[in-house]
């Protein structure tokens, strides 16, 4: 390594020993099903609307698709070591529902609920706790071809049924649950525009349609994932950013506030106050969904935490996007990732900020946050991700700087563990900590996975210290 890098080392090494956290504090690392698993049509699985979606040509900007993906279904073994020796002590995954109920509902097919038994066990056995979202955007496609998804209200029906099996058979097992994984994102970009799948493209209405439908199933499986798991802690994921008008034209304060309504504020409302904010009722009020009386009784439940995905802020001023909300991002000077999403690590403490003062849920984790950056594999084999390694160490010390602020923030999971599908962007993005060579399936832990254990590591000396 040359001196020039020795230093920068040595400096991101210092900011990794800075970074201090409660010594019960989680860190972990978040995946998704459709993104790692491959083996689509093995194991009993059943079809899933991104199937579908990656095999229609033009979708996908690189024309791939999931079907081997990182082939974790088939390294398990080999993926829960690396993140043991990644000093992780929980991992976030997510459940297929395909893989349970082939064609949605009907028979449960077994092979699917024994694959992600083993994976708990074996993360069990490495001490490392699971996390299970629910949903994670691969819809069964039977159901999908049936009333075009969430956009059929029987379809809380399906899913509620499907988190009763799940959670009776895995409950034991997996204390930790997320209903869903980002409602604002795969309505509005699925439903709403052509983006990702379904790839409905039916404008607000259809977002809004299927956000209530799949808020009410949140509210709905809570209940029931309590009566199956008792000592369950049980949440649900949102995407949420920090909205900041562009200037201080009445139009872009007006615009920003659209936008916080539509990506924030539409969602925490129903979840924690029971009611859709009054502003955005007026905003949607021409492309309301059908919302029955006790609809928001039942989508507010207690819960025990919330996870927040926090990738980055936003700078908003008056325009056309998602109309009726018709706004557009400001993109300031500054560093951006792959997926042109600014770097500005104060958003994940202004986030934390925003829902605690607002909100106050009981916990808060980070469900998600991480970078894409291209990287070099070096001839020694290594990969020195400076600018991921950066990007992660300084959010984590705006992690621990909102633990000190007073925010009940208990966790923190990266995007992602390994290099993997970027849904839409395909396998251009890399925001592993972990490089996947996808033509071998070969692993290497890159920089920033190294420094990121290093900040894991501490907790763990911390709490052998302790229990001296
Ligand atoms: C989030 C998704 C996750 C991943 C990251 C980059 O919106 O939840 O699956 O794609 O973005």
């Amino acid at each position: 390594m040359s001196a020039n890098h020795t230093s920068k080392l040595q400096h991101l090494q210092q900011l990794a020993n800075s970074i201090k956290f409660p010594r019960d504090m989680v860190l972990g690392a978040a995946t998704a099903s459709y993104q790692i698993e491959g083996a689509v049509n093995e194991g009993g699985r059943g079809p899933t609307v991104w199937d579908h979606f990656t095999h229609i040509p033009g979708n996908i900007a690189d024309g791939t698709n999931g079907d081997i993906a990182c082939d974790h279904y088939h390294r398990l073994e080999e993926d829960v070591a690396l993140m043991k020796e990644l000093g992780l002590t929980a991992y976030r995954f997510s459940i297929c529902w395909s893989r349970i109920l082939p064609n949605g509902r009907g028979p449960i097919n077994e092979e699917g609920l024994a694959f992600y038994e083993r994976l708990t066990d074996l993360l069990l056995k490495a001490g490392i706790t699971p996390y299970a979202t629910l949903y994670h955007w691969d819809l069964p496609l039977a159901l999908q071809e049936e009333g075009n998804g969430w956009l059929r209200r029987g379809l809380v029906d399906d899913y509620i049924n499907y988190v009763d099996i799940t959670t009776k058979r895995l409950g034991s097992k997996i204390k930790h649950w997320a209903t869903f994984n980002e409602l604002f994102t795969f309505t509005w970009w699925g439903y709403g525009l052509k983006e990702d799948a379904p790839g409905l493209g039916g404008g607000a209405k259809a977002a809004l349609t299927a956000s209530h439908h799949a808020l009410l199933a949140h509210g709905r499986a809570v209940p029931i994932i309590r009566k199956n798991v008792p000592d369950a802690q049980i949440g649900i994921v949102l995407d949420l950013n920090p909205v900041t008008p562009a200037s201080d034209a009445i139009a872009d304060i007006d615009a920003a506030r659209r936008f916080e309504g539509c990506q924030n504020r539409w969602y925490l409302d129903a979840i924690f106050n029971g009611r859709y904010p009054t502003d955005m009722l007026e905003t949607y009020k021409a492309v309301l969904p059908h919302i029955e009386t006790t609809d928001l009784q039942e989508i507010r439940q207690p819960l025990d935490y919330l996870g927040i995905n926090i990738y980055r802020r936003s700078i908003i001023k008056d325009g056309t996007e998602f109309a009726p909300v018709n706004f557009k991002r400001h993109l300031p000077e500054g560093q951006y990732t792959q997926m042109d999403w600014e770097v500005h690590p104060e958003c994940l403490y202004d986030i934390l900020q925003y829902v605690n003062t607002n909100y106050a849920p009981k916990q808060l984790f980070i469900t998600e946050n991480g970078a894409a950056f291209s990287d070099t594999l070096e001839t020694d084999g290594s990969i020195q991700d400076w600018d991921r390694s950066t990007y992660v160490l300084s959010h984590l010390k705006q992690a621990a700087r909102a633990i000190e602020d007073g925010v009940p923030l208990k966790g923190y999971f990266c995007w992602t563990l390994m290099d993997n599908f970027e849904w839409a962007e395909g396998y251009l993005p890399c925001f592993g900590l972990i490089h996947v060579d996808f033509e071998t399936q070969k692993r290497t832990i890159k920089q920033s996975g190294r420094l990121y254990s290093t900040v894991a590591s501490q907790l763990q000396c911390e709490m052998q210290e302790t229990s001296k």
